[in-house]
């Protein structure tokens, strides 16, 4: 497969300067996302994901703020660009869609209104019919049943994953190249969440895109993605492709994640839950950020951050296990 990389992030640290002291949320994240693969970034609530998307689409306000790092989109370093340029990116060439799609939905607009303002600001002026025909194709491309009564709909009148493939529609609508999808479907049921998954897919094939997910869950993950990247306290642990990630796991917060995958034969209170949290990044553990929760740490674990090694082509890892050749 031929790929060619859309984002680059490397060496990625934004920093939270609050009262109680200076939040280390991103040390060293290190991201390729290649053109049409859906990518996944995965790790437990509190790793930094959303940071890491928010950073990209330079959305993070003060106190926070991108202290070190590259985010290369099509070769041009985001980090730099004016806030003016920055305008041209989002929307246009990244979109991004949250957890709660009521959040970015005007709750007083009807549906085919707000998608004709997002159309509106980002491309040509069409005429009314135009306008109409466009906004209702978009509406049938995310398989919502009766666009026509969705046009006149509010939010309200929705339900959360109608709501949510609205969102979608709405944020394809102006043809990006990557799609961020922080967390689309942790609020939505089992059923929905996998019509949901499809869809993403679904886009992904049509559009060709990039896809960036992320999500808590390597459940997600095994069905969506092509590729993926697991973090940990505010850096990336190991990434590979997802047949990879799921046969051949090597870090050990990788193999603790998944043991906490519910499944037909295991039952949720049988699950493996890595013991301990995710710790405060106002004052890290020293060394491999994962030491006090690890089985399998070592003397060096807790004075040495561990490199990124390449174990094969398409799969790093930073862990002391595999330091020196294993
Ligand atoms: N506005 C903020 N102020 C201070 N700390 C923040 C802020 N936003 C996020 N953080 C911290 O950054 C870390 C990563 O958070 P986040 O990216 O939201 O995690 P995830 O999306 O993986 O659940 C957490 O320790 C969180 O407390
Ligand atoms: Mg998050």
């Amino acid at each position: 497969m031929r790929e060619k990389p859309l984002l680059e992030i490397k060496g990625l640290k934004t920093y939270f300067y609050t009262y109680e002291g200076t939040v280390k949320a991103l040390h060293n994240v290190n991201i390729t996302i290649n053109e049409g693969e859906i990518f996944g970034l995965v790790g437990e609530t509190g790793c930094g994901k959303s940071v890491t998307a928010l950073s990209t689409m330079r959305l993070i306000e003060s106190p926070g703020k991108i202290v070190g790092g590259e985010i290369l989109f099509q070769g041009e370093d985001l980090t730099k660009l004016s806030e003016e340029e920055m305008q041209k990116i989002r929307g246009n060439k990244i979109s991004m869609i949250f957890q709660d799609p009521m959040a970015s939905l005007n709750p007083l607009m009807k549906i085919g209104k707000q998608i004709a303002e997002v159309l509106e600001v980002h491309q040509k002026h069409y005429d009314k019919n135009e306008l109409r025909q466009r906004i209702l194709n978009i509406l049938r491309m995310v398989r919502l049943p009766s666009p026509e009564r969705i046009m006149e709909s509010y939010p309200f009148e929705l339900s959360g994953g109608m709501r949510q493939r609205v969102m979608i529609a709405m944020m394809l609508s102006t043809n990006p190249k990557l799609l961020i999808a922080d967390e689309p479907t942790t609020a939505l049921d089992v059923t929905i969440q996998a019509q949901i998954l499809r869809i993403l897919k679904e886009m992904k094939e049509k559009l060709n895109i990039s896809i960036w997910l992320i999500t808590h869950d390597l459940g997600v993950v095994a069905e969506t993605c092509d590729r993926v990247c697991v973090m940990y306290a505010g850096n990336v642990v190991e990434c590979a492709d997802v047949v990879e990630i799921f046969k051949n796991p090597l870090h050990p917060y990788t193999k603790g994640l998944l043991k906490a995958i519910p499944s037909v034969n295991r039952r949720v209170e049988e699950l493996n839950t890595i013991p301990g949290s995710v710790p405060n990044l106002i004052n890290p553990p020293p060394g491999c950020r994962f030491h006090p929760r690890c089985s399998k740490r070592t003397e060096i674990c807790d004075k040495v951050e561990p490199k990124s090694i390449q174990v094969s082509e398409n799969h790093t890892v930073s862990c002391h296990l595999y330091s020196n050749g294993g």
